[in-house]
């Protein structure tokens, strides 16, 4: 899951190349580098590390050219060093290729093309594909292009360029994103458009095995038979300040404080707005059972939903990794609703359970946060959180719509089967969109969670528990430290404890407990004492009035709320936790290790 980019232009190429890795960054860093026309050929600088020391690099070696490609690199196959990093130069130094993807069968290729006497000079599977190219290039570069895409099986998004073709670059992707941007100062290629959202909002999406001719004047789209194609150009709505820090230290942090205006506009979308027509087409009395499936914090949504479905609509509701509901040959049929939710809707896992279930015959709804991803195109039914570009790895905002808009499906649907009259269902519409204003609450008071996170950094575990929709929420918090902090955490259903884990707990552990269920408060604050007699310390984060702060517990009380939106109020708590144990970590909290924000490949 790398990050490519392209332009060609009259402008100077490497300054918007470089620009435009920076917004890539988080897709992968573990080497960048960057291949521009120049006079008699390519020229190419590439190294391993983050983008920022390939610029130190470019200081003393400056590039220059109009037409260009570049990349950023998160490792698949070959660790990160310097000869594996991309753009990756035929052996007669005439085609230069940068890709994001996984070649599955590059290792067959690349044994044929050495036993032709080509040498390697990478560990890498992308290497494969500029040694093809330059092995079938014969003065057409189109013509190369498709004869060796035809050969690649796996997932590609390339950028490719020719020294005897200069003006111009080649783009062809397959299962994974390629945009291609149009403005009057040149045209761009991008793995997303956050990237050249400085430059223009005019896009097309590409398609799989469409190819793209980028020229200083203007793009071609051609079929993988050559055949020329008419694409729609798209408008993209968000802004390019949407893609900066606007002052804070890390995106992730300007993303938890953008969730109240993010919910409200995403409420809004799906009770009066773009969303509102999707949910009202939906008719679940056709459906005899709900499955949710999806990976990482989006898996998480889905399990929250799941408490809410149930318990409002009386439907089964079955959550799956996507990873695992590909391959289980799960039982699903044409009564099936299948919803899968992704914040990127490029995650190969949920794509190809997407074709999964729509192979099965069920009908699938996506909730996806980019327009024009694989995700929004192939699902039969798409609705759009409202969050904008998100920057940082780790979700938060886009994690927090999804609640919302999983939220107002469940009531619509129990509407529906009519497990709700007209004035409960608007009370419970009316709570959701109380929901902003109560996280605007919590954000307006982190005091307390900065000054308990201060006090985490040495940590080296540390437990989250809770029950029912508690417990789906806890699973979330747990994941938020974990990518961020480093710090090795589970999170447990507060009744399971007794059952093996509490032998983990001793002296000064911490459990953060999540208690926003009235009618279970009982039953945690007894987990919380079992844990705190164990010698634990316990953060408390809910609104349950049980608990007096004390010198073995800390409450971190949350606004009241209907018990199965609650969930939408301990994120932002747990996200600040997080954040702040990893601020405090001095960790590089945007782009954690060895994590990218959108996984493409299996
Ligand atoms: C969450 O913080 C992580 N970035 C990761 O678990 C993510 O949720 C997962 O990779 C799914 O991504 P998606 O929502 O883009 O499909």
């Amino acid at each position: 899951m790398c990050g490519i980019i392209g332009y060609a232009g009259e402008q100077d190429a490497v300054a918007i190349i470089v620009e435009g890795l920076k917004k890539l960054e988080y897709r992968g860093y573990d080497s960048a580098g960057i291949a521009v026309s120049g006079e008699g050929g390519f020229d190419v600088v590439k190294q391993k590390g983050r983008l920022a020391e390939l610029e130190a690099r470019l200081e003393c070696t400056p590039l220059a050219g109009k037409i260009g490609i570049g990349h950023t690199r998160w490792a698949t196959h070959g660790e990160p060093s310097d000869a594996n990093s991309h753009p990756h130069v035929g052996s007669k130094n005439r085609i230069a290729v940068v890709h994001n993807g996984i070649i599955e069968n590059y290792k067959k290729l690349k044994e044929r093309l050495e036993q032709k006497g080509i040498r390697f000079s990478s560990q890498t599977d992308s290497e494969v594909i500029a040694q093809l190219c330059e092995y079938y290039y014969s003065g057409d570069i189109i013509e190369t292009v498709i004869k060796v895409t035809n050969r690649l099986e796996g997932s590609y998004a390339l950028g490719v360029m020719c020294v005897d073709e200069p003006d111009a670059l080649i783009a062809v992707k397959k299962d994974n994103p390629l945009v291609v941007g149009v403005s009057a100062n040149g045209s761009f290629i991008a793995s997303d458009v956050p990237a050249i959202l400085k430059h223009t909002n005019k896009v097309y999406y590409l398609d799989d095995k469409e190819i793209a001719v980028i020229k200083k004047d203007g793009v071609e789209f051609l079929s993988i038979d050559r055949e020329p194609l008419q694409k729609k150009l798209e408008t993209v709505t968000w802004s390019p300040g949407s893609a900066e820090k606007a002052g804070y230290p890390h995106f992730m942090l300007k993303e938890i404080f953008e969730q109240p205006k993010i919910l409200r506009e995403t409420v809004n979308s799906a009770l009066s707005g773009e969303n509102k027509s999707v949910i009202d087409s939906l008719d679940v009395t056709r459906y005899n059972k709900l499955v949710i499936t999806a990976c990482g914090s989006a898996n998480n949504a889905g399990t929250v939903a799941k408490y809410v479905f149930e318990s409002l609509c009386r439907l089964p509701v079955e959550t799956e990794l996507a990873s695992e509901f590909r391959y289980k040959n799960a039982i699903i049929d044409t009564k099936t609703l299948v919803i899968l939710v992704s914040q990127s809707g490029e995650t190969a896992d949920t794509i190809a359970a997407l074709r999964e279930a729509r192979s099965k015959g069920a009908d699938t709804l996506a909730i996806v946060n980019v327009v024009g991803s694989t995700i929004a195109k192939e699902a039969r039914f798409c609705i759009f959180t409202a969050a904008g570009p998100e920057i940082a790895v780790a979700t938060t905002k886009a994690f927090s719509a999804q609640l919302v808009l999983l939220y107002i499906l469940a009531v619509n649907f129990a509407a529906q089967l009519g497990r709700l009259d007209n004035s409960t269902q608007m009370t419970l519409l009316h709570e959701i969109e109380r929901l902003p204003d109560k996280v605007a609450e919590i954000l307006a008071e982190t005091d307390s969670i900065q000054k308990y996170a201060s006090n985490c950094v040495g940590y080296k575990s540390i437990f989250f528990i809770g029950r029912n929709i508690d417990y789906a929420i806890a699973l979330e918090g747990s994941l938020k430290l974990k990518e961020i902090s480093y710090i090795h955490s589970e999170a447990y259903a507060g009744g399971e404890l007794k059952h093996g884990t509490i032998s983990l707990i001793e002296e000064d552990t911490l459990v953060v407990v999540l208690s926003n269920c009235e009618r279970l408060y009982g039953k945690i604050m007894s987990n919380a004492e079992q844990v705190i007699s164990r010698g634990a310390k316990v953060l408390l984060i809910g609104n349950s009035p049980a608990a007096e702060s004390g010198e073995k517990l800390t409450r971190i009380p949350l606004p009241a709320c209907y018990e199965l939106f609650s969930p939408s109020l301990s994120v932002a708590a747990l996200q600040l936790f997080a954040y702040y144990v990893a601020a405090n970590k001095g960790l590089d909290i945007d782009k954690p290790r060895n994590l990218a924000k959108s996984v493409t490949v299996e």
